[in-house]
Formats: structure tokens, C-alpha cells, sequence
């Protein structure tokens, strides 16, 4: 499995999305769908994004009961894209619900992950809202060996807890890692973060990049300075 920097492509408005794509000229890099851009266009602007010649990960973070999630995920199977998720603290059962819902009837279906611990949320934040006491590297490391055992192809945590996953489940089970911020960019409200370089040196898989890259003067040459890092 390749490398890849996918850019968070957290915008309000298809027509906002594509003025940006635009910026980078015949290139066509990974984007990741999150809810704010899906929630305001629909599966539009999925089969939009594909049509341009976009790898998409549609980033939608499912959570319900394992019927829910299973029916969403056949919903969501029809759409063309090429990596989706759910939240791994839905249970066991909730993941192998989805797997089974997004596998089409020729046994195709698009890559899916599981959300660990959020980027977003501290040790400490973890011990008193989501009262979980164990380190965070741990919690990741078992949270990922159930989506491992449901058959999913990886997480979704920070580039500091990928050495800990692929040391448990080993180098082929994926981690997809945002939190990242090339040096000098303000870490907003992620608390896990690293820079590309050090997510490479770390063994992530693929890294997500929103704002480093959305918010830059020059988007195509951030994304650039991000793929030299990550990839070299
Ligand atoms: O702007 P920034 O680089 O922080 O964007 C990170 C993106 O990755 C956001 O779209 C966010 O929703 C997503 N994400 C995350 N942490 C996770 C899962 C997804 O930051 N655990």
C-alpha cells in the first residue's frame, strides 16, 4: 500500500472545494470528505470529487447500533469511494456490521478504518470525559486490535501512536494519521500533533492534512512540502 498525504478538504460548499482544488492544477490529490462538506452537499459531491479524478476517503466517523451503521454502510458502498470509517468505540459487533454492509455483492468494497481516540483529545481529557484510565498509546493499540479482529484494514490515530499499532497488528494494518502540521503552523484544537517528517519517521501509512494545507498562502506548495517530507 502507498504512501499518501490526503488532504482534509473541510469546507463548507462544493463550489468553495473546487475553487481550492483548482489551485493545484492538473494534479489530482487525495481528499478526504469530512461531515461538514458531506452534510452541506450530499453524495454529489463524492461522485463531483471521483469525476475530477480524485482519490476520496470519506470521512464520516459512523457511531450507532450495528444495524444502523450496517445500512448506512450499504448506502454508502454504492458510492465509488476509496476509504470510509466508523468509530472503533461502537464495539466489535458494530465494525463487523459495517464491513459486512459496505462489501458489495461481488466482494469489492472500499478500504475501512476505525477512529481510535480522536487527535483532538488529550491523556487527560480521555481520563475525565470519556473516563478511561489506561495511557492513550494502550487504548489505541486495543482499540485497533478490535477493529483488527472485526477485519478492518486499520485506524485512524495520531502519527505518535502508530509505532504502538503496528508493533500489536502488525506493519500491513493501516494507520491513517491526522494531527499533523507542517513546523511553524499553529496546532489549533489538536492536541496529538507531529510534522510530516516525523509521522514518516513514525511508519504512518497515510497522513491527513487539513488546515496546514487549506489555510496556506500557497496551498499547492504546502501540499508539496508536506509529500517531500512524508513520502521524500
Ligand atoms: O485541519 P486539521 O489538519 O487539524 O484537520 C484534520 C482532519 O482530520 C479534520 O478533518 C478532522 O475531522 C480529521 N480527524 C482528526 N482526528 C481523528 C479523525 C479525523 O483530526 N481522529
Amino acid at each position: 500500500m502507498g504512501k499518501d498525504v490526503i488532504i482534509a478538504c473541510d469546507f463548507s460548499s462544493g463550489h468553495e472545494t473546487i475553487e481550492f482544488l483548482e489551485r493545484f492544477g492538473e494534479e489530482r490529490p487525495y481528499v478526504k470528505i469530512g461531515m461538514e462538506l458531506f452534510y452541506a452537499e450530499g453524495p454529489d459531491i463524492v461522485r463531483q470529487l471521483k469525476q475530477r479524478g480524485h482519490k476520496v476517503f470519506l470521512d464520516l466517523k459512523l457511531h450507532d447500533i450495528p444495524n444502523t451503521v450496517g445500512k448506512a454502510m450499504r448506502v454508502l458502498s454504492g458510492l465509488d469511494v476509496d476509504m470510509c470509517n466508523v468509530h472503533a468505540a461502537g464495539t466489535r459487533r458494530m465494525m463487523e456490521a459495517a464491513l459486512e454492509g459496505l462489501t458489495r455483492p461481488d466482494g469489492s468494497r472500499p478500504l475501512l478504518i476505525a477512529v481510535t481516540q480522536l487527535t483532538s483529545t488529550s491523556q487527560q481529557q480521555m481520563e475525565e470525559d470519556i473516563l478511561i484510565g489506561r495511557p492513550m498509546e494502550e487504548v489505541v493499540a486495543i482499540y485497533g486490535q478490535r477493529a483488527q479482529e472485526a477485519g478492518l484494514d486499520g485506524v485512524v490515530c495520531s502519527p505518535l501512536e502508530a509505532p504502538a499499532v503496528h508493533e500489536r497488528l502488525g506493519s500491513d494494518f493501516l494507520t491513517v494519521t491526522p494531527g499533523v502540521r507542517l513546523a511553524g503552523d499553529a496546532a489549533g484544537d489538536q492536541q496529538r500533533v507531529t510534522t510530516p517528517a516525523k509521522a514518516r519517521e513514525l511508519g504512518s501509512d497515510y497522513i491527513v492534512v487539513g488546515r496546514s494545507i487549506t489555510a496556506a498562502e500557497n496551498p499547492a506548495a504546502a501540499y508539496e512540502r508536506c509529500r517531500q517530507e512524508f513520502i521524500g
